[in-house]
């Protein structure tokens, strides 16, 4: 049996990957400092697949904790690194924050990989490297643009230090670039558990459902676009999980010819934000107060991904819609809520 380290595996992507991860036969071992989640995520997962994974709380920012950890674990076939902060707005108030999490964390870790000889490596990147696309579907040859967030920067200075680490070592290399991840777990034991109010779409939708908040504001319907709202690529965060075992196996089988790859994972279709609304509303027969406010400082017009090279090189495509993953957020919601 393979044995994958999922670090912030008990967070929204990394608790689905780790299902994912159990559901294909990998055995799996969570690091996580449980900074933005609850340790029921692991009761969840083990409901999920009758499997508990291996779990270690841990901060990977404390260097010799992680040492400690890579002593104790030494036979591990490949690292998949969710662990970080992930809050646009928060890292524009306290960019030393995100610079230390996401940064200082990385680093520690390669620098255990190097020593233990684990050579096979998944980074959760994102989207938001690309800023405001020149033309859409946007592929992974599209340049980088300049970073409008020290969270954005973290991903983009995190993709640059793997590939300079993949060039002068034996470490392989897979940076995922996220488009919207939205969704829950079909079972609705797992799912998004935001700390407070929520700054992405989808949760701020299934708590004003379900009368948690009073109405969903749209930021912006006078842009460039068929019904003025922004375009997104939404994506089912099972799709998302998916995408990493296939990520993960083709490192460890090496069948990787790059020492170091991205690829773009989405769905290849954009949404609008009314949309996402009125399939919520149609999907659910929930009624959603909503109302048109101002455009929200940095969005992007619209963004969707070409998914051409995960489809022919990882043997991935996303299986399910945007309905399917409304469908699972509000029966997620309806279960945390107990409605
Ligand atoms: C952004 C980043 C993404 C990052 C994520 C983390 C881009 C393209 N994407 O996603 O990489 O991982 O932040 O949070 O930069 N909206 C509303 N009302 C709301 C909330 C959102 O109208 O209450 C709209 C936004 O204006 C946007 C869409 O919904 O058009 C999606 O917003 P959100 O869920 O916050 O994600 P992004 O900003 O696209």
């Amino acid at each position: 049996m393979k044995k994958v380290l999922v670090t912030g595996g008990l967070g929204y992507i990394g608790s689905h990957t780790v299902v994912a991860l159990q559901n294909a036969g990998y055995e799996v071992v969570i690091i996580d400092n449980l900074s933005n989640t609850s340790i029921d995520v692991l009761e969840g997962i083990t409901e999920i697949t009758k499997t508990p994974p291996v779990f270690e709380r841990l901060d990977l920012r404390i260097k010799s904790d992680v040492a400690a950890f890579f002593q104790k674990h030494n036979t591990l076939d490949g690292v998949i690194h969710f662990a970080a902060s992930k809050a646009v707005g928060e890292s524009v108030e306290k960019p030393l924050l995100y610079y230390e999490n996401n940064i200082n964390s990385l680093v520690y870790l390669l620098q255990e990989c190097k020593a233990h000889n684990i050579s096979n490596f998944i980074f959760s990147s994102s989207c938001t490297v690309y800023g405001e696309p020149d033309s859409l579907p946007i592929n992974e040859e599209a340049p980088i643009k300049d970073a409008t967030s020290p969270y954005g920067n973290t991903k983009q200075i995190s993709e640059e230090i793997i590939r300079d680490v993949c060039h002068v070592s034996a470490l392989k290399a897979i940076a995922l670039r996220y488009f919207n991840p939205v969704g829950a777990h079909k079972t609705a034991l797992i799912g998004e558990l935001p700390v407070g109010v929520p700054q992405n779409l989808v949760p701020f939708i299934t708590q004003t459902a379900a009368g948690i908040r009073k109405e969903l504001s749209v930021f912006g319907a006078d842009y460039n676009t068929p019904d003025g709202s922004c375009i997104r690529d939404y994506i089912h965060v099972v799709d998302l999980a998916e995408a990493h075992v296939k990520a993960v196996e083709k490192l460890i089988r090496a069948e990787n010819t790059a020492k170091f790859s991205v690829f773009n994972v989405g769905t290849g279709q954009g949404n609008s934000v009314l949309e996402v609304v009125h399939a919520f509303e149609e999907v659910t027969g929930e009624k959603l107060n909503h109302t048109i406010v101002d455009r929200r400082p940095g969005d992007v017009v619209a963004v969707y991904a070409d998914t051409k090279k995960a489809n022919e090189e990882l043997g991935w495509k996303a299986a399910r819609d945007l309905k399917d993953a409304l469908a699972s957020a509000w029966a997620w919601e309806k279960k945390v809520r107990g409605l």
